[in-house]
């Protein structure tokens, strides 16, 4: 039996429970590229209403979500305005410019991870040859574990509408925003022209994105998913698990953002440790570490206990999930003392 780690780096490290499990061993697949999966088709229909797009795209990963989003809405020569924080622009090798010849236009996000509209409108390229044509702009939400607000998403729309632009959403942790404002995910997806969500994050499942948005946009999205290597045969095992993660799995990330508050006020009752920096949103906390303190050590010691943590920079970034228990975090919390 393998060992079983208190995993704190990401909640991409959940595993499927039982009953996802057993929904994956009973899915009904097909080949996925003929359009023949019914798992994948129901996934798709189901996803597509229940967050209010026409049409709904399965994929690997978030990466690719995002990498078949701006390729969909953006042509060699376009550009997309992203923050510099943007998972889009600074974690995904470079993809859309790599893959798409589409250049990436970065603004510095404020504190609250908003992109500044006034920035934003500056960096809009004029109509004239010498300059790429800004086509898009890209959210993400949350960003670093920060919630972006209602009203600033109804001023970006606001503002994509006045300038011609489309606006997609990041939301690997879109359902960590929704309930973390306690609203229907709905009344975020609502302002966007497209929209990713991850699955394989705090919603358990051990695979897999969707890609939401017009049925234009999502039947470009397919050609460029095939192109990519991303047309996946028997795929509603996979569906299934993603299925089951909408269904069963949202409502519980509110435990995990408890968990989070709990870490924090843990880790701030430690000497050396501080989370006061920062605002515990959802399910990520950034801890501030003294210098004194050799976080490389801590984490090796923590490793023989069991305990994973990436150690950054004078800090560290511990992420709650639904394989991380109120006691998981007492002992991580002991093992610090
Ligand atoms: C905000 C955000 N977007 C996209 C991704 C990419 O997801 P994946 O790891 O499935 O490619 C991540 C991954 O952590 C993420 O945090």
């Amino acid at each position: 039996m393998a060992q079983q780690w208190i995993d704190f780096r990401s909640d991409t490290v959940t595993k499927p429970c039982e009953n996802m499990l057993k929904a994956m061993m009973n899915a009904d697949v097909g080949d996925d590229v003929y359009g023949d999966d019914p798992t994948v088709n129901e996934l798709e229909r189901f996803a597509a209403e229940r967050h209010g797009f026409d049409s709904a795209l399965f994929v690997s990963s978030g990466t690719q979500a995002n990498l078949i989003a701006l390729m969909s809405h953006c042509e060699r020569g376009d550009e997309y305005l992203c923050g510099q924080s943007a998972h889009n622009y600074r974690y995904e090798a470079g993809g859309a410019a790599v893959l798409g010849s589409i250049q990436p236009q970065p603004i510095e996000n404020e504190s609250d991870g908003t992109l500044c509209l006034t920035k934003l409108q500056r960096a809009i390229k004029p109509n004239d040859f010498h300059f790429a044509r800004t086509r898009l702009l890209s959210l993400e939400n949350t960003i670093g574990g920060k919630v972006l607000p209602l009203s600033y998403l109804a001023k970006a729309r606001g503002f994509c509408d006045e300038h011609q632009l489309k606006l997609h959403l990041d939301g690997a942790r879109v359902y960590n925003a929704a309930i973390a404002l306690n609203i229907d995910i709905g009344e975020i997806s609502q302002y966007f022209d497209s929209m990713t969500i991850c699955l394989s994050k705090g919603l358990g499942a051990p695979v897999g994105s969707l890609l939401l948005g017009t049925t234009d946009l999502i039947d470009k999205a397919k050609r460029i998913r095939k192109m990519l290597g991303g047309g996946m045969r028997q795929a509603g095992y996979l569906a299934a698990a993603g299925h089951y993660a909408l269904l069963n799995n949202t409502q519980q990330l509110s435990i995990d953002h408890d968990n989070a508050r709990y870490l924090a006020a843990k880790l701030n009752e430690l000497e050396g440790f501080s989370t006061q920096q920062y605002q515990v949103q959802t399910n990520i906390v950034f801890v501030d570490v003294d210098p004194r303190v050799n976080i490389n050590q801590i984490s090796d010691r923590l490793k023989h206990q069991g305990i994973i943590i990436t150690p950054g920079y004078q800090g560290m970034r511990l992420v709650t999930h639904r394989n991380i228990s109120k006691s998981d975090i007492d002992r991580l919390i002991n093992a610090l003392t």
